[in-house]
This record gives C-alpha cells, structure tokens and sequence, in this order.
C-alpha cells in the first residue's frame, strides 16, 4: 500500500481542478467519493465531504464512510476545510484559522468506529484534537502563500442544518468557542480512531449570529483565497514530518 496524503475538501473547495481522477470507494459504511491524483500528484486523495450524491447536509455526510475510505487507500496524515462562521473579533469574514480545539455540540450522528458488539470498545484519548505538528506547519507555510493564517481558535461544531440563534452563540462564546461550523465533528474524531494524523484551515465566510448586525454568507471570502488553499495544504503535508508523539504519550483502552 502506497503513503498519501489527504485532503477533505469542504463547502467552497468540493472538488480538485484537472488531474485528479474521481472514485467512489466502497467501505462497509457505505460509498465515498475520492479524487485520486495522476502524475506528480500520485501520492494525493481528495475526498468530497459531501459525498458522491454531492449535496449532503451536514448531518447527513457520511463521516464513517469517508474516513474509512482515506484509511482504505492508504492515507495516514490529512488537512480538511471547513467554512465557518467567525465568533472571535478577530476572525472576520476572510479570516482563516488553524483550529486548535473543538467543542463538539452535534447530535444524532454516527460518532464512533468503536460501537461495541464486534467493532469492540476503545476509549480514545482527543485531549488534542488537531495534529499539532501539522497545525503549526499550516500556520508556518501559510506566510509563504500569500496566507495570513490565525494560529489556534476553538471551533465550535453545531449540528445544523440551520444556522445558531443569538443566545447559543453567545453560549458557546462564553465557552470559549472563536468560530462556529458545522462538519469538523464527528470527522476530527474518526481520523483519530484510526491513527490519521488530522488538521484543519477554517474559513470565516460570515459573522456567526448576532456577532455584528444580520447574518450574512459570503462564499465569495473564500473564492479569492481558494486558489491557495490547496497548494498549501500540498505542501504542508509533503514537508511535515510527523511522529505520533500526541498520540504516544497518552492512553486510552
Ligand atoms: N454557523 C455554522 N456553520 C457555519 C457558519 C455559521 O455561522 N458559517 C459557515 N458554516
């Protein structure tokens, strides 16, 4: 089995430009869709957060089935998008973050790979939530993209599809939470049951409710800075080198 790296492209970054070739990969959980790259880009997955039916909610994507696809074709170290809603006064729309921590607020999903019965039972240590090797590379790199990248952030994950009132944001702000989405939860988790080293670039493309005045989406913060995005995280995950300290000095059962 070859080693790749991965990329989870969210809303705004669905798909690779040309020289990628789609895939959809069975897992036990169900299909995936992956781009696998040609040529130079032989070592790159790109995987379709939101599936093969490329429309999937929040709560409906197929976490399960997407990073078992990853681990399927070989991919130990990945970087995902997320679009977010900024929290944080610093973290406007355009804002981009490498997110240090979660709080997790979704329900009704399928959370685990550990599910008792023959999946057994593991209880798995999540004190860091996002490689912080890679994190600290993506802020590093960033500079040399052209990308000014805000170095931690706690992102907030609520299960939409609807966007937060006023009072659960300002809750989550009082928690600590910089930024608010949807899709980091349960995806952070699953990479880390099957040992992905796994990180995120957040981008802001509204303020989150009643942050600053109504709520406004703006994909359009992302589409200037999309172009970058991927060269980065390519980059990134080529020159990083990683070890499983995070994971090594702590232990579950
Ligand atoms: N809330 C939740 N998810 C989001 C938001 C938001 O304001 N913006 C983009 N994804």
């Amino acid at each position: 089995m070859p080693h790749r790296i991965g990329i989870i492209g969210g809303s705004g970054v669905e798909r690779p430009e040309a020289g990628y070739t789609e895939t959809v990969v069975d897992t036990p959980y169900g299909p995936a869709l992956a781009w696998i790259g040609e040529g130079e880009a032989a070592d790159v997955v790109f995987l379709s957060r939101h599936g093969v039916e490329h429309d999937l909610p929040p709560h409906r994507v197929n976490y399960r089935a997407n990073i078992k696809a990853l681990q399927l074709l070989g991919v130990d170290h990945v970087i995902a998008s997320f679009a977010v809603g900024g929290i944080a006064d610093d973290i406007p729309p355009g804002g981009i973050v490498a997110p240090d921590q979660i709080i997790d607020l979704t329900n009704g999903r399928d959370f685990t790979f550990f599910d008792g019965g023959e999946s057994s039972l593991k209880h798995t240590p999540f004190t860091e939530p996002f490689s912080p090797q890679l994190r600290v590379a993506i802020v590093a790199r960033g500079a040399a993209h052209g990308l000014a990248i805000r170095p931690t952030g706690t992102y907030v994950c609520f299960n939409g599809p609807r966007f937060e009132t006023a009072a659960e944001i300002r809750m989550a702000k009082a928690f600590g939470a910089d930024m608010v989405g949807m899709t980091a939860m349960p995806e952070a988790i699953l990479a880390r049951e099957v040992e992905i080293h796994y990180a995120g670039i957040a981008v802001s493309v509204n303020w989150a409710a009643g942050v600053k005045g109504p709520l406004r989406v703006d994909f359009g913060a992302l589409e200037s800075i999309r172009g970058k995005l991927l060269p980065l995280m390519l980059d990134v995950l080529r020159t990083t080198e990683l070890n499983a300290d995070v994971w090594s000095r702590e232990s579950g059962d």
